[in-house]
Protein backbone atom coordinates (compact mmCIF):
# COMPACT_ATOMS: atom_id res chain seq x y z
CA UNK A 1 0.00 0.00 0.00
CA UNK A 2 2.85 2.26 1.25
CA UNK A 3 4.38 1.77 -2.76
CA UNK A 4 0.79 2.81 -4.11
CA UNK A 5 0.89 6.07 -2.39
CA UNK A 6 4.21 6.34 -3.73
CA UNK A 7 2.76 5.94 -7.34
CA UNK A 8 0.04 7.82 -6.96
CA UNK A 9 2.62 10.81 -5.66
CA UNK A 10 4.85 10.84 -8.31
CA UNK A 11 1.70 10.60 -10.90
CA UNK A 12 0.50 13.89 -9.44
CA UNK A 13 3.57 15.28 -9.73
CA UNK A 14 4.15 14.69 -13.57
CA UNK A 15 0.37 15.93 -14.21
CA UNK A 16 0.80 18.59 -12.10
CA UNK A 17 3.72 20.06 -14.42
CA UNK A 18 1.38 19.73 -17.50
CA UNK A 19 -1.51 21.77 -16.07
CA UNK A 20 -1.88 25.10 -18.41
CA UNK A 21 -5.34 26.72 -17.03
CA UNK A 22 -7.84 25.98 -14.81
CA UNK A 23 -10.13 23.57 -16.75
CA UNK A 24 -7.22 21.45 -16.38
CA UNK A 25 -6.53 21.91 -12.86
CA UNK A 26 -10.30 20.75 -12.45
CA UNK A 27 -9.42 17.69 -14.25
CA UNK A 28 -6.67 16.98 -12.14
CA UNK A 29 -8.64 17.69 -8.50
CA UNK A 30 -11.17 14.96 -9.93
CA UNK A 31 -8.36 12.37 -11.35
CA UNK A 32 -6.54 12.34 -7.66
CA UNK A 33 -9.31 13.94 -4.76
CA UNK A 34 -12.60 13.05 -7.02
CA UNK A 35 -14.96 11.81 -5.00
CA UNK A 36 -15.95 8.25 -6.30
CA UNK A 37 -13.20 7.38 -8.34
CA UNK A 38 -10.01 9.51 -7.17
CA UNK A 39 -7.20 8.04 -7.12
CA UNK A 40 -6.19 9.22 -3.55
CA UNK A 41 -9.79 8.58 -2.61
CA UNK A 42 -9.51 4.94 -3.70
CA UNK A 43 -6.35 4.52 -1.24
CA UNK A 44 -7.86 6.12 1.65
CA UNK A 45 -11.13 4.12 0.85
CA UNK A 46 -9.42 0.49 0.43
CA UNK A 47 -7.63 1.37 4.10
CA UNK A 48 -10.18 -0.77 5.67
CA UNK A 49 -8.93 -3.85 4.47
CA UNK A 50 -5.63 -3.56 5.62
CA UNK A 51 -4.35 -5.07 9.30
CA UNK A 52 -4.44 -2.13 11.60
CA UNK A 53 -0.95 -2.41 11.62
CA UNK A 54 -0.78 -1.44 8.34
CA UNK A 55 -3.62 0.55 8.24
CA UNK A 56 -1.82 3.23 10.78
CA UNK A 57 1.00 3.40 8.61
CA UNK A 58 -0.33 3.60 5.16
CA UNK A 59 -3.34 5.41 6.78
CA UNK A 60 -0.56 8.53 7.68
CA UNK A 61 1.41 8.35 4.50
CA UNK A 62 -1.86 8.50 2.59
CA UNK A 63 -3.35 11.43 4.42
CA UNK A 64 0.26 13.39 4.12
CA UNK A 65 -0.15 13.06 0.47
CA UNK A 66 -4.29 14.13 0.51
CA UNK A 67 -2.62 17.26 2.84
CA UNK A 68 0.30 17.85 -0.16
CA UNK A 69 -2.04 17.76 -3.14
CA UNK A 70 -4.66 19.80 -1.69
CA UNK A 71 -1.90 22.34 -1.15
CA UNK A 72 -0.05 22.48 -4.04
CA UNK A 73 -3.54 22.65 -6.13
CA UNK A 74 -4.54 25.87 -4.15
CA UNK A 75 -1.42 27.54 -5.04
CA UNK A 76 -1.59 26.49 -8.88
CA UNK A 77 -4.80 27.85 -8.49
CA UNK A 78 -3.34 31.31 -7.80
CA UNK A 79 -0.72 30.99 -10.25
CA UNK A 80 -2.76 30.53 -12.77
CA UNK A 81 -5.60 33.25 -11.53
CA UNK A 82 -2.10 35.99 -11.27
CA UNK A 83 -1.38 35.03 -15.03
CA UNK A 84 -4.75 35.44 -15.70
CA UNK A 85 -5.14 38.82 -14.53
CA UNK A 86 -1.57 39.50 -16.49
CA UNK A 87 -3.08 38.64 -19.46
CA UNK A 88 -6.30 40.76 -19.73
CA UNK A 89 -4.24 43.56 -18.71
CA UNK A 90 -2.70 43.04 -21.63
CA UNK A 91 -4.91 43.10 -24.11
CA UNK A 92 -4.31 45.22 -26.35
CA UNK A 93 -7.66 45.02 -27.53
CA UNK A 94 -9.32 47.45 -24.90
CA UNK A 95 -9.85 50.95 -24.86
CA UNK A 96 -6.62 52.64 -23.12
CA UNK A 97 -7.36 54.79 -20.19
CA UNK A 98 -8.72 58.13 -20.32
CA UNK A 99 -5.98 60.72 -20.58
CA UNK A 100 -7.47 64.13 -19.03
CA UNK A 101 -6.84 67.11 -21.75
CA UNK A 102 -6.92 70.82 -20.47
CA UNK A 103 -8.94 73.38 -21.64
CA UNK A 104 -10.38 76.55 -21.74
CA UNK A 105 -11.06 78.26 -18.54
CA UNK A 106 -14.85 79.34 -18.10
CA UNK A 107 -13.68 83.30 -18.32
CA UNK A 108 -11.79 82.81 -21.68
CA UNK A 109 -14.51 80.93 -22.91
CA UNK A 110 -17.12 84.10 -21.75
CA UNK A 111 -13.95 86.45 -23.13
CA UNK A 112 -13.61 85.05 -26.70
CA UNK A 113 -17.96 84.56 -26.64
CA UNK A 114 -18.28 88.53 -25.81
CA UNK A 115 -15.53 89.71 -28.35
CA UNK A 116 -16.31 87.47 -30.86
CA UNK A 117 -19.68 89.03 -30.88
CA UNK A 118 -18.54 92.41 -31.39
CA UNK A 119 -15.93 91.41 -33.67
CA UNK A 120 -18.77 90.54 -35.64
CA UNK A 121 -20.37 93.31 -35.68
CA UNK A 122 -17.25 95.13 -36.55
CA UNK A 123 -15.77 96.22 -33.29
CA UNK A 124 -12.09 96.17 -33.09
CA UNK A 125 -10.35 94.70 -30.05
CA UNK A 126 -7.93 96.85 -28.45
CA UNK A 127 -5.91 96.82 -25.15
CA UNK A 128 -4.57 99.53 -22.71
CA UNK A 129 -2.53 99.19 -19.51
CA UNK A 130 -3.09 97.28 -16.29
CA UNK A 131 -1.12 100.30 -14.57
CA UNK A 132 -2.77 103.72 -15.29
CA UNK A 133 -2.40 107.26 -14.33
CA UNK A 134 -4.84 109.41 -13.10
CA UNK A 135 -5.31 111.09 -15.83
CA UNK A 136 -6.75 107.90 -18.10
CA UNK A 137 -8.44 106.78 -15.31
CA UNK A 138 -10.13 109.56 -13.95
CA UNK A 139 -9.55 112.69 -15.58
CA UNK A 140 -9.98 112.26 -19.02
CA UNK A 141 -13.62 110.25 -17.73
CA UNK A 142 -14.41 113.28 -16.42
CA UNK A 143 -14.49 112.11 -13.32
CA UNK A 144 -14.60 115.04 -10.51
CA UNK A 145 -11.28 115.36 -8.19
CA UNK A 146 -13.45 114.66 -4.75
CA UNK A 147 -15.60 112.11 -6.62
CA UNK A 148 -15.37 108.83 -4.22
CA UNK A 149 -14.03 106.42 -6.92
CA UNK A 150 -10.48 108.46 -6.71
CA UNK A 151 -10.25 107.56 -2.55
CA UNK A 152 -7.47 105.43 -1.75
CA UNK A 153 -9.89 103.23 0.17
CA UNK A 154 -11.40 102.28 -3.29
CA UNK A 155 -8.14 102.52 -6.15
CA UNK A 156 -5.02 100.66 -5.24
CA UNK A 157 -2.79 103.94 -6.13
CA UNK A 158 1.30 102.96 -6.67
CA UNK A 159 2.68 106.47 -6.72
CA UNK A 160 1.41 109.97 -7.35
CA UNK A 161 -1.21 110.16 -10.05
CA UNK A 162 -0.11 106.31 -10.77
CA UNK A 163 -2.80 103.42 -10.05
CA UNK A 164 -3.99 100.03 -10.94
CA UNK A 165 -6.70 100.58 -13.14
CA UNK A 166 -10.11 100.55 -11.20
CA UNK A 167 -12.14 100.01 -14.98
CA UNK A 168 -11.64 99.09 -18.78
CA UNK A 169 -12.76 103.03 -19.35
CA UNK A 170 -9.75 104.43 -19.96
CA UNK A 171 -9.32 102.47 -22.82
CA UNK A 172 -11.81 104.01 -24.53
CA UNK A 173 -9.82 107.49 -24.18
CA UNK A 174 -6.65 106.03 -25.37
CA UNK A 175 -7.85 104.85 -28.04
CA UNK A 176 -9.44 108.00 -28.99
CA UNK A 177 -7.02 110.00 -28.83
CA UNK A 178 -4.81 107.70 -31.36
CA UNK A 179 -7.53 107.58 -33.97
CA UNK A 180 -9.86 109.47 -35.77
CA UNK A 181 -13.57 108.71 -35.90
CA UNK A 182 -15.20 106.30 -36.70
CA UNK A 183 -14.18 104.07 -33.60
CA UNK A 184 -15.88 101.04 -32.69
CA UNK A 185 -13.98 98.98 -30.53
CA UNK A 186 -14.13 96.71 -27.38
CA UNK A 187 -11.78 95.90 -24.65
CA UNK A 188 -11.47 93.21 -21.95
CA UNK A 189 -9.04 93.34 -19.30
CA UNK A 190 -7.81 92.74 -15.43
CA UNK A 191 -9.61 95.39 -13.15
CA UNK A 192 -8.53 96.31 -9.49
CA UNK A 193 -10.06 97.66 -6.95
CA UNK A 194 -9.89 97.39 -3.13
CA UNK A 195 -12.41 95.39 -2.32
CA UNK A 196 -12.46 92.37 0.36
CA UNK A 197 -12.78 89.13 -1.14
CA UNK A 198 -15.83 87.22 -1.08
CA UNK A 199 -18.53 85.49 -2.57
CA UNK A 200 -19.29 88.14 -5.04
CA UNK A 201 -16.25 90.66 -4.97
CA UNK A 202 -12.63 90.18 -5.64
CA UNK A 203 -9.79 92.68 -4.97
CA UNK A 204 -8.55 91.37 -8.87
CA UNK A 205 -11.42 91.12 -11.74
CA UNK A 206 -12.05 91.42 -15.17
CA UNK A 207 -14.13 93.69 -16.73
CA UNK A 208 -15.80 94.12 -20.89
CA UNK A 209 -15.95 97.22 -22.70
CA UNK A 210 -17.23 98.75 -25.67
CA UNK A 211 -17.39 101.78 -27.33
CA UNK A 212 -19.09 103.19 -30.77
CA UNK A 213 -18.17 106.62 -31.85
CA UNK A 214 -19.50 107.77 -35.19
CA UNK A 215 -21.67 110.74 -36.72
CA UNK A 216 -25.06 110.19 -36.22
CA UNK A 217 -25.02 107.49 -33.40
CA UNK A 218 -28.05 107.89 -30.86
CA UNK A 219 -29.25 106.08 -27.83
CA UNK A 220 -31.44 103.55 -30.19
CA UNK A 221 -28.35 102.35 -31.40
CA UNK A 222 -26.82 101.74 -28.20
CA UNK A 223 -30.35 100.08 -26.83
CA UNK A 224 -30.39 97.55 -29.79
CA UNK A 225 -26.67 97.02 -29.91
CA UNK A 226 -27.00 96.33 -26.32
CA UNK A 227 -30.10 94.25 -26.35
CA UNK A 228 -28.86 91.98 -29.38
CA UNK A 229 -25.72 91.16 -27.05
CA UNK A 230 -28.09 90.29 -23.40
CA UNK A 231 -30.05 88.21 -26.50
CA UNK A 232 -27.07 86.34 -27.78
CA UNK A 233 -24.98 86.04 -24.45
CA UNK A 234 -28.44 84.93 -21.93
CA UNK A 235 -30.58 83.02 -24.40
CA UNK A 236 -32.37 81.76 -21.28
CA UNK A 237 -33.50 85.24 -20.28
CA UNK A 238 -36.77 86.78 -21.79
CA UNK A 239 -36.38 90.30 -20.69
CA UNK A 240 -33.99 93.49 -20.79
CA UNK A 241 -34.55 96.54 -18.39
CA UNK A 242 -32.77 99.68 -19.25
CA UNK A 243 -32.82 102.16 -15.92
CA UNK A 244 -31.75 106.00 -15.55
CA UNK A 245 -28.29 105.50 -13.27
CA UNK A 246 -25.74 108.23 -13.70
CA UNK A 247 -21.61 107.67 -14.61
CA UNK A 248 -19.64 110.54 -15.25
CA UNK A 249 -18.17 110.09 -18.35
CA UNK A 250 -21.84 108.78 -19.85
CA UNK A 251 -24.94 111.24 -20.55
CA UNK A 252 -26.90 110.00 -20.28
CA UNK A 253 -26.28 106.89 -18.79
CA UNK A 254 -28.27 103.49 -17.53
CA UNK A 255 -27.78 100.51 -15.84
CA UNK A 256 -29.26 97.03 -17.97
CA UNK A 257 -30.69 94.10 -16.14
CA UNK A 258 -32.07 91.43 -17.87
CA UNK A 259 -35.19 89.30 -15.94
CA UNK A 260 -34.06 86.62 -13.67
CA UNK A 261 -34.48 83.40 -15.45
CA UNK A 262 -34.81 81.27 -11.99
CA UNK A 263 -38.01 83.01 -10.80
CA UNK A 264 -38.70 84.42 -14.48
CA UNK A 265 -39.17 88.16 -13.03
CA UNK A 266 -41.76 87.52 -10.25
CA UNK A 267 -38.87 87.91 -7.25
CA UNK A 268 -36.69 85.50 -5.76
CA UNK A 269 -33.44 85.27 -3.14
CA UNK A 270 -31.01 84.88 -6.23
CA UNK A 271 -32.70 88.03 -7.71
CA UNK A 272 -33.13 90.15 -4.40
CA UNK A 273 -36.63 89.81 -4.93
CA UNK A 274 -36.68 92.33 -7.55
CA UNK A 275 -36.99 89.83 -10.23
CA UNK A 276 -34.15 91.09 -12.17
CA UNK A 277 -30.54 90.80 -12.45
CA UNK A 278 -27.87 93.69 -13.17
CA UNK A 279 -25.29 93.33 -16.19
CA UNK A 280 -24.21 96.35 -17.42
CA UNK A 281 -23.67 100.40 -17.41
CA UNK A 282 -23.83 101.99 -20.23
CA UNK A 283 -24.69 105.80 -21.70
CA UNK A 284 -24.07 108.24 -24.37
CA UNK A 285 -20.53 109.40 -24.23
CA UNK A 286 -20.08 112.48 -22.43
CA UNK A 287 -19.58 115.59 -24.66
CA UNK A 288 -16.63 116.17 -22.03
CA UNK A 289 -14.95 113.14 -22.50
CA UNK A 290 -14.92 114.00 -26.42
CA UNK A 291 -13.93 117.24 -25.58
CA UNK A 292 -10.83 116.28 -23.98
CA UNK A 293 -10.15 113.84 -26.88
CA UNK A 294 -10.16 116.42 -29.40
CA UNK A 295 -13.64 115.68 -30.81
CA UNK A 296 -15.89 118.23 -32.05
CA UNK A 297 -19.36 116.94 -30.16
CA UNK A 298 -21.42 118.86 -32.27
CA UNK A 299 -20.66 116.61 -34.74
CA UNK A 300 -19.74 113.42 -33.03
CA UNK A 301 -21.69 111.02 -30.79
CA UNK A 302 -21.31 107.52 -29.61
CA UNK A 303 -21.98 105.13 -27.02
CA UNK A 304 -20.05 102.80 -24.59
CA UNK A 305 -20.73 100.49 -22.02
CA UNK A 306 -19.27 98.15 -19.44
CA UNK A 307 -19.72 95.12 -17.35
CA UNK A 308 -17.45 92.51 -15.21
CA UNK A 309 -16.64 89.44 -16.73
CA UNK A 310 -16.52 87.12 -13.64
CA UNK A 311 -20.48 88.45 -13.09
CA UNK A 312 -21.92 87.08 -16.62
CA UNK A 313 -19.84 83.69 -16.96
CA UNK A 314 -21.55 83.29 -12.71
CA UNK A 315 -25.34 84.66 -14.06
CA UNK A 316 -24.40 82.52 -17.60
CA UNK A 317 -23.69 79.31 -16.07
CA UNK A 318 -25.06 79.27 -12.46
CA UNK A 319 -21.86 79.93 -10.28
CA UNK A 320 -22.60 80.84 -6.89
CA UNK A 321 -18.78 82.08 -5.68
CA UNK A 322 -16.71 84.49 -7.58
CA UNK A 323 -13.07 82.89 -5.88
CA UNK A 324 -14.26 79.45 -7.43
CA UNK A 325 -13.00 81.05 -10.90
CA UNK A 326 -9.73 81.74 -9.19
CA UNK A 327 -8.68 78.80 -7.16
CA UNK A 328 -8.22 76.39 -9.93
CA UNK A 329 -9.89 73.66 -8.44
CA UNK A 330 -9.40 70.76 -11.05
CA UNK A 331 -13.28 69.23 -10.40
CA UNK A 332 -14.48 72.98 -10.89
CA UNK A 333 -13.02 73.71 -14.05
CA UNK A 334 -13.56 70.40 -15.60
CA UNK A 335 -17.40 70.98 -15.69
CA UNK A 336 -16.43 73.39 -18.59
CA UNK A 337 -15.04 70.49 -20.81
CA UNK A 338 -18.22 69.84 -22.38
CA UNK A 339 -18.64 73.40 -23.29
CA UNK A 340 -15.56 73.75 -24.80
CA UNK A 341 -15.79 70.33 -26.48
CA UNK A 342 -13.37 68.81 -26.00
N1 LIG B 1 -16.74 101.92 -16.16
C1 LIG B 1 -18.01 101.68 -15.55
C2 LIG B 1 -17.82 100.86 -14.28
O1 LIG B 1 -16.76 100.37 -14.05
C3 LIG B 1 -18.93 100.95 -16.50
C4 LIG B 1 -19.30 101.77 -17.70
C5 LIG B 1 -18.54 101.70 -18.83
C6 LIG B 1 -20.40 102.60 -17.66
C7 LIG B 1 -18.89 102.46 -19.98
C8 LIG B 1 -20.76 103.35 -18.75
C9 LIG B 1 -19.98 103.27 -19.89
O2 LIG B 1 -18.74 100.69 -13.51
Amino acid sequence: MVEKVEEVRKGFEKALAEVQDGEGLEALRIRFLGRKNGLLTTILHNLKILSPEERRVAGADANRLKKEIEIRLESLENTLKGKEKEEVSLDLTLPGPEIRTGHLHPLTLVSQDMVGFFERLGFQFQEGPEIETEYYNFDALNTPADHPARDLHDTFYLSPGVLLRSHTSPVQIRVMEKEKPPVRMVTLGRCYRRDALDASHSPVFHQFEGLMVEKGTNFTHLKGIITYFLEYIFPFSSQTRFTPAFFPFTEPSAEVSISCSNCQGKGCSSCGHTGFLEILGCGMVHPKVLQKVGYNPAEITGFAFGMGVERIAMIKYGIPDIRLFYENDIRFLHQFREIVGV
